[in-house]
């Protein structure tokens, strides 16, 4: 009998060692531990036996349950850090993988064409500069030559907040231009910036939002003039829609802080529907601009026998739509997410002229 519970244990000593998953584990001890295995069976014999031999042989087969019970538990320790170890190399993640093709946000194609500009401007020498969309009457309006009973106030369709303890009433800006003013009074010439950000009026069709962008563009210096404006327009709008040359048309016009002011159109074809800038028999109005009045440039300290310069507005969300090819500026802001999905640009693709603007 003890020979038999000594070679059972070899036995199963060697089945623990060959078992080399779980499962085969699992199965060693059913047949060894189980209700049925070859342990539990010897167990079972000891009820048959005399109390003599119960007594030697009931601590030897306990020893046996015991140690095949830790033979087991040891083994299955192993195997379980062997499988943990196997399923931490699969699941590892890559992060050299690079992110780019997973679907998840974009960049809205306003916030592209903005990135786009700058990316342009910067290239020719133009710092990015900022104000408040929340703007006070002087900067919106009367430093800009608008003073309040001038009748280009009628033309912005402006929305006024509730005036403060002093009578002021701030606006939410109309245009960009207050940006001229906040930089001309905080800056020395030469100044060259660009103002690109939201713009509110009060008006709202396919065309028109109530809330819209603008790109200001502002150049003071000694000797600034009107060439200088044109082949800078021609070298943004070149570089913009990427085409080789573009045909500029400027049309004289009249905005209170720009004389003389001109509004400058592209030529392009519509072709089959698709815009095509360039060439072509069309023309397309793309922006307003002229040379800084003289009393702009006085309101904010600067001396215009030294000093001129030009400056131009320009509607981004229109720049876009030609761009990209959308024909309804509403569709920006209804946060469509198919619309996002199909129009936005990948995130981590920033515009740059020597990579490709809009690849
Ligand atoms: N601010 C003008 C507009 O909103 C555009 C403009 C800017 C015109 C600068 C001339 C110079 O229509």
């Amino acid at each position: 009998m003890q020979d038999q519970i000594s070679s059972l244990r070899s036995i199963i000593e060697d089945e623990v060692g060959a078992a080399n998953d779980l499962a085969a584990l699992e199965a060693v001890r059913v047949a060894t531990l189980g209700k049925k295995g070859s342990v539990s069976g010897l167990m079972k014999g000891l009820g048959g036996m005399s109390p003599d031999e119960r007594k030697t042989m009931g601590p030897l087969l306990n020893a046996l349950k015991g140690e095949v019970a830790t033979l087991i538990a040891a083994r299955k320790a192993v195997l379980e850090d062997a499988a943990l170890d196997a399923r931490l190399k699969t699941e590892r993640l890559d992060i050299t993988l690079p992110v780019l093709d997973h679907p998840s946000g974009s960049v809205h194609p306003i916030s592209q064409v903005m990135d786009e500009i700058a990316e342009i401007f910067a290239g020719l020498g133009f710092d990015v500069a900022e104000g408040p969309d929340l703007e006070s009457d002087f900067h919106n309006f009367t430093a800009l030559n608008i003073p309040p009973e001038h009748p280009a106030r009628q033309d912005h369709d402006t929305f006024y907040l509730a005036p403060d303890a002093n009578g002021d009433r701030k606006v939410l800006r109309t245009h960009t231009s207050p940006v001229q003013i906040r930089t001309m009074m905080s800056k020395e010439p030469p100044i060259r910036i660009i103002a690109p950000g939201r713009t509110y009026r009060s008006d709202s069709d396919a065309t028109h939002t109530p809330m819209f962008h603008q790109v200001e563009g502002l150049v003071i210096d000694k000797d600034t003039h009107l060439g200088h404006l044109k082949g800078t327009l021609e070298a943004f709008l070149k570089a913009f829609f990427e085409v080789d040359a573009v045909t500029l048309r400027l049309r004289p016009s009249y905005f209170p802080f720009t004389e003389p002011s001109m509004e400058v159109d592209v030529q392009c074809s519509f072709d089959g529907g698709m815009v095509k800038i360039g060439d072509g028999n069309d023309w397309l109005e793309i922006l307003g601009s002229g040379m800084v009045n003289t009393k702009v440039l006085e309101a904010c300290d600067l001396d215009p026998t030294v000093y001129q310069g030009f400056a131009f507005g320009c509607g981004i969300d229109r720049l876009a739509m030609l761009k990209y090819g959308m024909n309804d500026l509403r569709a920006f802001f209804d946060a469509d997410l198919n619309w996002l999905r199909h129009y936005g640009f990948r995130a981590l693709d920033l515009p740059t002229i020597a990579g490709g603007l809009s690849r």
